[in-house]
């Protein structure tokens, strides 16, 4: 397994590996990704494997809080799951950021996509608390808009 950067010839193969996590990844628009590929590269990285695009991460430092590093996407493609791509991944992520001194990476997760919990808590990430539960999850309501509730992960560096 290859990790590398986001570049533009890479766009095509990222949409077309975020169109198959649906319903709790969508591939956004070719100008979005060219955005990341172009000044957010390095907290963007893709699993190659066979020249093939495994896996990628969309990440971002933020401006606001430049201690944080926020995890926008993970996805893995199908044929590749349950072999460490999402962990080399994010352990790229995590190293940019402890790098940069950074004390938090996080993440937010749909409440019932239970794959991606095990995920992030295989990875040392852990659930931010929440005001309700939905299925025994901490949940923030309106995390990311009304109606937008999110269980909220967060792994400190
Ligand atoms: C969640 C996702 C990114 C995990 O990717 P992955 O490359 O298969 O994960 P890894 O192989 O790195 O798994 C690391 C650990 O996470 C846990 N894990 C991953 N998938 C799991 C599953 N289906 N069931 C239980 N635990 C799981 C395991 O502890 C695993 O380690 P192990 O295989 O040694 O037991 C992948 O399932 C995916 O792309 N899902 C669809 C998109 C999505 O939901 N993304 C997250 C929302 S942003």
């Amino acid at each position: 397994m290859n990790i590398a950067p986001l570049n533009v010839d890479l766009i095509p193969q990222t949409m077309a590996l975020m169109d198959l996590g649906k319903p709790y990844v969508k591939a956004r628009t070719a100008s979005d990704y060219w955005l990341y590929a172009t000044l957010f590269s390095t907290t963007c990285p893709t699993a190659l494997i066979d020249d093939k695009l495994a896996g990628a991460v969309i990440a971002f430092r933020s401006q606001d809080k430049p201690e944080d590093v926020y995890i926008q996407d993970v996805m893995t493609h199908p044929d590749h799951r349950r072999r460490g791509v999402a962990q080399a991944l994010i352990n790229h992520v995590r190293d940019q950021a402890i790098q940069w001194h950074c004390t938090r990476i996080y993440l937010t997760s749909e409440p019932d996509n239970t794959t991606a919990q095990a995920t992030w808590e295989s990875l040392g990430f852990t659930n931010a608390g929440g005001d309700h539960l939905i299925n025994g999850v901490p949940v923030i309501t309106d995390f990311k808009g009304p109606g937008k509730h999110r269980a909220v992960y967060q792994l400190s560096l």
